[in-house]
């Protein structure tokens, strides 16, 4: 289950109510996804992974990625698995970790392994760290970047309405403090 980190105070709120609470506040939409059920034993905990692997993910959760994707637009989707083992994975956190925006929302749905979303809220920037099964939504315009956690590994589907515009605007901001 996500748990919150505010960056300026250090509080951190947990619970599904507390954490749903607290990001529909700051517009930023949360579901949770029962993939532990769902997702093939032999992809629980499997982060690299072929193109039918990423199929087999995908059919597997296919009932929630539909569900979703009517009720907010999405056309496509795919499953991206990062870790250690993930070629130029120092270079491509670095670039990750940049605050930036999309022209669209920014949907991640975690099948295994942990993230975190780094979000700029209505009272400065927090942390989403989600977990699997956790659903989240970056609104539109608003300004983020994601991350790994300390364990380094995640598969996660991402959703998109149109996957040609998911270009990342970089924003430059004083207000944000590295952790
Ligand atoms: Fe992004």
């Amino acid at each position: 289950m996500a748990v919150i980190r505010i960056r300026d105070t250090g509080t951190e709120i947990r619970g599904e109510d507390e954490v749903r609470t607290f990001l529909t506040a700051n517009d930023v939409y949360y579901d949770h996804w029962d993939v532990e059920a769902k997702m093939p034993v032999h992809l629980q905990n499997k982060f690299v992974l072929t193109d039918a692997e990423k199929d087999e993910i995908l059919a597997a959760l296919n009932e929630d990625i539909q569900a979703l994707s009517q009720k907010r637009g999405y056309v496509k989707w795919d499953v991206i698995a990062l870790s250690d083992s993930t070629p130029n994975i120092e270079d491509m956190l670095k670039k990750f970790e940049q605050v930036h925006t999309h022209t669209e929302d920014e949907v991640r749905a975690i099948a295994a392994g942990s993230g975190i979303f780094v979000i700029k809220g209505k009272d400065g920037y927090f942390d989403v760290v989600l977990q699997a099964g956790d659903v989240i939504s970056v609104p539109e315009g608003n300004p983020h970047f994601f991350t790994l956690t300390d364990e380094r590994k995640v598969v996660a589907v991402r959703l998109f309405i149109d996957p040609a515009g998911w270009v990342a605007h970089p924003y430059a901001d004083p207000a944000f403090q590295q952790a």
